[in-house]
């Protein structure tokens, strides 16, 4: 079966989908963009991709025409038609096609393309037995990284640089050594039982893997602190961890090379990991 990708309405083979090079998405980042896990062919936590795409058109004042339902019905047919069970729904907003000028463009439409990736979630597992390294990187984004835009080079960066030193991810690090989150998740310790994350701020992505583990997390008794934390403290964790749509909960070993706790992973990670199985289940019916 042919990949196939979706293009501001229309279903086309993967390989001949196009956008215009005047796109403001190409040219300024001037575009939103969504990742959502498939599992089962279902799509996990819909509805708070949905709620972050509109804040975020909200946020850029871009008027998407299109209603929250037709947006699901057209997601969920090419999910369908590309017939992956397992895979990444990838979505991108933007404020669409037009002669190149910074300030808005007066009658452009918005643009929506829409891909979906085989993608192996059962390869975490083993990945969530031995936890994951990561290494610190300054970072180096704009004040708005709340808002889930496309302009993603200081995380590419950051990611490349992780992968050049054999490591999962990089921790994003300010001067004063607070820790926001990282390239593509969000970052986490734990202390004496407490789960630490950095507060919802304009600093970090609220991401849906985060808000699902806060819930769960507080649902099973579990405190959890959203405050901000610092390099010298994750050194000094018990245990570290990160989430994201992609890697749903990966325990957190070394950091710069230095062990976090043990420096294997510990028994709230795998309580926590416990508990976002369950709730994927009960959402999609997969079980790694
Ligand atoms: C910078 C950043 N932080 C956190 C996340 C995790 O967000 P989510 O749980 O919604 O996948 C992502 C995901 O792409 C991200 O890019």
């Amino acid at each position: 079966m042919p990949q196939l990708a979706y293009v501001d309405g229309r279903i086309v083979p993967l390989r001949d989908a196009r956008v215009s090079v005047e796109d403001r998405g190409l040219q300024f980042a001037d575009s939103l963009y969504e990742v959502v896990a498939v599992l089962n062919g279902r799509l996990l936590d819909w509805d708070g991709h949905l709620a972050r795409l509109r804040r975020g058109l909200a946020e850029l004042a871009i008027d998407f025409p299109m209603t929250d339902a037709a947006l699901g019905i057209a997601a969920r047919h090419l999910v369908a038609a590309n017939g992956q069970r397992q895979a990444l729904l990838y979505l991108q907003l933007g404020r669409g096609a037009a002669k190149r000028d910074h300030v808005f463009p007066k009658a452009t439409r918005a643009s929506l393309v829409m891909t979906v990736r085989r993608f192996d979630f059962a390869a975490r597992a083993p990945q969530q037995r031995s936890g994951i390294k990561v290494i610190t990187q300054p970072d180096l984004r704009w004040g708005r990284v709340d808002i889930k835009t496309t302009g993603l080079l200081p995380n590419v960066l950051a990611k490349q640089a992780a992968r050049a030193a054999g490591a999962f991810e990089a921790w994003l690090v300010t001067d004063d050594g607070t820790v926001r989150e990282g390239g593509s998740t969000n970052a986490w310790i734990v202390k004496d039982g407490i789960v630490i994350t950095h507060p919802m701020s304009p600093h970090i992505l609220p991401g849906i893997a985060r808000a699902t583990l806060i819930r769960l997390a507080r649902d099973a008794q579990i405190r959890v602190e959203e405050r901000p934390f610092s390099l010298a403290e994750a050194l000094a964790a018990d245990e570290a961890l990160l989430t994201s749509t992609t890697a749903p909960l990966l325990p957190v070993v070394a950091i710069d090379g230095t062990p976090v706790g043990t420096g294997t992973p510990g028994p709230m990670a795998a309580r926590l990991a416990g508990l976002v199985a369950d709730e994927i289940a009960r959402q999609t019916g997969w079980r790694g």
